[in-house]
C-alpha cells in the first residue's frame, strides 16, 4: 500500500484553506467587536518574560561562557576537569589558595611538568561538552602565573580526540596576568573539550580560565549567547522579570541571590551554588553553580537591547518556604531593604552616586530607566505581608516612581493565595504576582478568571505560568500542541481583562536538552542549537499582536467555552498607529468552525487583511531538535474581510486576524 506522508505544516496549512472555505464546517457563532467603543489601554508590559536559572539557564545555557568550573570554586575544585597527558610526561596538578590573584575566590590550579614532553595539563569538558563552530572564533583567556619560559599551548579537541584548533600563549610571566589567545575550529562540535598544555617543563598557575565565542550577543565581551537572545529580541517583550524564582530565596538565606555580588568584574563576584543542583532528587544536578558572570548589569543591558522594562526580584528577608523558611527577624531587615534602595541607585542614579558610578565603571554611564522591583518571589503568610510591609513603606518614601510587585504565594486559589489578597488589597499593592502550574483543562476552563475582578484594587501580574501535560514537577510533562492551546485560551482572558491585569509571563524560560531539573520550558537548547516550543509561539503571536487598546468583542451561538465544552476563545484589540482590528482567536474545538464575523462602529474594513494560524497536527505535536517548526504560526493573505464577513477557524488552532480598518 502506497502511503502519503503530510508534513505536520502542509497538514495544518491544507486545514486552514479547507476551512477558510468552510468545509465540514460547524456554524451559527458569532463573533462581534466594536471598534467604536475602545476600551482599556493594553499595558506595553502585558506580555513579557520571566527569566531565572533553572536548567542551566545562565551557566550553560544564556550565558556564552563555555568553560564549567573555570575558577575552581566548585566544592570539588577539579569538578569538569580531567588530567592529560600526551606521551610519557611526568606531571602533577594541584588546587591551591594561597596567594590567589583574587580572594573573592581564591582556588586556583598549579600545573607542574618535570620533563619535557608532548603536552601535560588538563582537560576542561564544559557543560556535557563545549559547542563550537567550524571558521568562528572562540576567545580563550585565562589569569596565569609561574615560570617564564614556560610554554603553554591551549587546544579545542573533538570528541573524536581530532585536534580542532590550536595555539600557544604569548607569554607566562611570574606575576598573575590575564593572558588571551585566539581559537578558530576546523569542524563544528557539539561536544568539544578545551585543553591547557604545559610543554616545556615549569609550574604555572592558572585561574578564570575561560573560553567564549567572539560571536556573543552583540560581539560583548564577557556576552550572552547569540541565539538564546534572539528568541528573546523576537518576542519583543515588554519586561524582563529576572533573577527568579526560587532563586531569589534560596534553600537557605544563606545562599539566596544577592545582586552586590553580581556586579563588577566577572573574577570578583563570587561563586556559589545553585539551588537547583540537589534540588530534585530524580534530576539531580551535582555540577550546577551560580558564577554569576551573568549578572545584574548583564540583566539591565540585555532589557535595554530588546527593549524590555526591567523587573527585578529582590529576597525579601525569607528563604524559600518549599525549603528551609528562614526567616529575618524584622528589626534586622535593614541591609535587605538597604540593597533595594542601593538597587534603585544602581539602575537609575547618576554615575556620581556611589552605586551609580558602579554601573558608569562598568560602562553605562546612563541610568537604566528602572520603574518596577519585585519585593519577593513565591512568599506567602503574614511572615510576608509584615516584610512587604515594610519594604514598601520604606520604598514609597523614598521610591514613589517606582512600582512594586508583591507575591501571592505559588497558587492561584489556595488558602495562602485568598489570605494574601485582602491584605495587599488593604495595602494598597501597586501589583500582585499571581502564579500557576496547571493542567491544560484548568487554563481552558479559567480564561474568564478576571472577568470577576475588582477593577479597583491592586493590579494583577500573571507572572509565572504553563499548563502541565501531567502534573507539576512532573519530569514526563511535555511541551505539546494540547497545553500551548490551553495558555492561548487563557490569554485572550488576560487580554480582555487589561484594565485589570497588566503584566504576564511563561515559565520557566530556558532548558538544556541533557541538563534540565523542570519542565516545560519556553524555548530548549543544545550547546549548538535551539528551537521554541508551541508555548513559544503562542506567546509570540499575542505579544507581537498585542494592540493598544481592548475592544467589546460579544460572542453569540455557542455556551462560553471551556474544556468540555470546547468553542472559541477571542479577545479583539487595536493598534492605534495602523489602525489595525487585531483579533485573537483560539478553537479548542475537535472541528471547523464558521463564524460570522461583524466589526460594528467604524466606517471601513479592507478586503484584504492578514492571517496568522497556529495550530498542531495533533494535540501532542511538540517541536524538537529535529523537527523545531512542527508547530509554528503560518502567515497569508486574508481575502474577502470586511465590516462583516464568515470565517471558519480550524480545529484546535489560535487564529489572529488583522483587519486593516477606517473610522
Ligand atoms: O518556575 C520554576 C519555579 O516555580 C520558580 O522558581 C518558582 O517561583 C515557582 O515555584
Amino acid at each position: 500500500m502506497r502511503q502519503t506522508v503530510v508534513h505536520g505544516c502542509v497538514a495544518a496549512l491544507m486545514g486552514v484553506l479547507l476551512c477558510s472555505a468552510g468545509f465540514g464546517a460547524e456554524s451559527g457563532v458569532q463573533l462581534v467587536a466594536r471598534a467604536d467603543r475602545p476600551g482599556t489601554r493594553i499595558s506595553p508590559t502585558m506580555y513579557g518574560v520571566f527569566f531565572e536559572d533553572i536548567n542551566f539557564g545562565a551557566d550553560g545555557g544564556l550565558y556564552a561562557e563555555l568553560v564549567k568550573n573555570r575558577s575552581f570554586e566548585f566544592p570539588e575544585a577539579l569538578m569538569g576537569w580531567s588530567e592529560v597527558k600526551k606521551g610519557a610526561t611526568a606531571g602533577s596538578i594541584q588546587i591551591l589558595d594561597q596567594d590567589p590573584f583574587n580572594a573573592t575566590n581564591p582556588h586556583y590550579l598549579r600545573l607542574k611538568l618535570q620533563e619535557a614532553g608532548n603536552g601535560y595539563g588538563v582537560a576542561n569538558a564544559g557543560f556535557s561538552g563545549i559547542g563550537v563552530r567550524k571558521g568562528e572564533d572562540y576567545l580563550f583567556s585565562a589569569f596565569v602565573r609561574g615560570d617564564e619560559k614556560a610554554r603553554l599551548c591551549i587546544e579545542l579537541v573533538a570528541d573524536s580526540g581530532q585536534v580542532l584548533a590550536h595555539t600557544t600563549l604569548k607569554a607566562v610571566r611570574s606575576q598573575w596576568t590575564k593572558e588571551t589567545g585566539k581559537l578558530r575550529p576546523t569542524a563544528t562540535e557539539a561536544k568539544a573539550r578545551l585543553q591547557v598544555l604545559l610543554e616545556t617543563p615549569g609550574t604555572v598557575d592558572l585561574d578564570m580560565v575561560s573560553l567564549f565565542p567572539q560571536k556573543t550577543w552583540k560581539k560583548r565581551p564577557n556576552g550572552l549567547r547569540a541565539d538564546l537572545v534572539q528568541w528573546l529580541a523576537d518576542l519583543k517583550p515588554g519586561f524582563v522579570r529576572f533573577p527568579g524564582g526560587c532563586i531569589v530565596e534560596g534553600r537557605y538565606l544563606s545562599t539566596r541571590y544577592q545582586w552586590k555580588n553580581t556586579i563588577g568584574k566577572a573574577e570578583t563576584r563570587k561563586l556559589i551554588i545553585n539551588r537547583w543542583n540537589d534540588e530534585f532528587k530524580h534530576r539531580p544536578a551535582p555540577d550546577y553553580f551560580q558564577s554569576f558572570g551573568l549578572g545584574f548589569y548583564e540583566y539591565f543591558l540585555l532589557c535595554e537591547d530588546i527593549g524590555a522594562e526591567p523587573l527585578p526580584i529582590l529576597n525579601c528577608g525569607m528563604a524559600c518556604q518549599f525549603n528551609s523558611g528562614e526567616l529575618v527577624p524584622l528589626d534586622q531587615l535593614d541591609p535587605y531593604l538597604q540593597d533595594a534602595l542601593d538597587l534603585i541607585e544602581f539602575a537609575n542614579g547618576p554615575a556620581t552616586s556611589t552605586w551609580g558610578a558602579k554601573r558608569a565603571e562598568m560602562g553605562h554611564p546612563k541610568p537604566f530607566n528602572l520603574k518596577l522591583l519585585g519585593v519577593g518571589n513565591e512568599q506567602w503568610g503574614p511572615q510576608y505581608i509584615e516584610r512587604y510591609e515594610r519594604f514598601a513603606k520604606v520604598l514609597k518614601e523614598k521610591h514613589s516612581e517606582i512600582k512594586l510587585v508583591s507575591s501571592a504565594g505559588p497558587s492561584p486559589d489556595d488558602e495562602r493565595f485568598h489570605f494574601l489578597w485582602p491584605k495587599l488589597r488593604e495595602l494598597k499593592a501597586d501589583i500582585v504576582d499571581e502564579h500557576c502550574y496547571a493542567n491544560p483543562e484548568w487554563f481552558f476552563d479559567n480564561a474568564g478568571r478576571y472577568d470577576k475582578y475588582d477593577r479597583n484594587g491592586p493590579k494583577v501580574f500573571m507572572g509565572e505560568y504553563a499548563a502541565q501535560s501531567v502534573k507539576t514537577v512532573s519530569p514526563e510533562n511535555r511541551n505539546n500542541w494540547q497545553c500551548a492551546l490551553s495558555e492561548a485560551a487563557y490569554m485572550t482572558g488576560l487580554e480582555r481583562n487589561a484594565d485589570v491585569v497588566v503584566m504576564s509571563s511563561y515559565a520557566p524560560l530556558f532548558a538544556h536538552e541533557e541538563r534540565w531539573q523542570w519542565r516545560p520550558d519556553l524555548i530548549w537548547c543544545d550547546n549548538l542549537q535551539s528551537y521554541g516550543t508551541p508555548s513559544y509561539y503562542v506567546q509570540q503571536l499575542f505579544s507581537l499582536n498585542r494592540g493598544d487598546v481592548v475592544l467589546p468583542v460579544e460572542v453569540t451561538g455557542q455556551p462560553p467555552a471551556t474544556s468540555k465544552q470546547p468553542g472559541l476563545y477571542v479577545t479583539a484589540s487595536r493598534d492605534q498607529k495602523s489602525g489595525e482590528i487585531i483579533l485573537k482567536v483560539v478553537s479548542n474545538a475537535p472541528r471547523p468552525t464558521a463564524a460570522d464575523v461583524k466589526i460594528e462602529g467604524i466606517k471601513q474594513v479592507a478586503r484584504q487583511g492578514t492571517m496568522i494560524v497556529l495550530a498542531g497536527a495533533k494535540l501532542t505535536d511538540e517541536n524538537s531538535l529535529a523537527e523545531p517548526k512542527k508547530v509554528a504560526p503560518v502567515t497569508s493573505s486574508l481575502k474577502g474581510a470586511g465590516t462583516s464577513f464568515q470565517h471558519t477557524f480550524p480545529p484546535y488552532s489560535l487564529t489572529v486576524l488583522r483587519l486593516k480598518a477606517r473610522d
